[in-house]
């Protein structure tokens, strides 16, 4: 039970730092492109800032606590910090890369799920790993063209 609740609680880090990210470039995308930009960003930010409340509520469901620090999240995010203002091009395909550490920290907080045949854990798991590869699809498309 330990190892799915130390994975969920990375996999709330990271999903917390993504959408931190996809709010910064929300706020301070510029260029031509800035209302397509801002707009998928907004949708982006907006989604997975649903997702973190899910992922904490699954930890306090296995009675432990959810993390909720920035020192916490820090130390527990798979993602690095955003310091600067990238170009929109730039921002995607870091989003995206990112959008790969979001999948991997949650496929192992799924493998601990399986191993534990906690189904409602693994049934929303499940449906974030779809969504996410969903994301990427998105983010990759903005990195290609021109
Ligand atoms: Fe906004």
């Amino acid at each position: 039970m330990e190892q799915l609740v130390e994975a969920l609680k990375k996999a709330q880090a990271t999903s917390f730092a993504f959408y931190l990210k996809a709010h910064n470039y929300h706020w301070n995308v510029e260029g031509h492109s800035f209302s397509e930009y801002h707009a998928f960003l907004g949708d982006l930010y907006a989604e997975v800032w649903g997702a973190v409340d899910a992922i904490a509520e699954h930890i306090r469901t296995l009675d432990a606590y959810a993390p909720g620090s920035f020192t916490r999240f820090q130390q527990l995010s798979s993602i690095e910090d955003e310091m600067s203002v990238p170009t929109g091009r730039m921002m995607m395909a870091k989003l995206l890369a990112d959008n790969q550490r979001v999948l991997s920290d949650l496929m192992a907080a799924h493998r601990e799920a399986e191993m534990l045949g906690k189904r409602g854990i693994v049934n929303f798991l499940e449906d974030r790993i779809d969504i996410h590869e969903k994301h990427g699809w998105m983010l990759r498309s903005f990195t290609k063209g021109e």
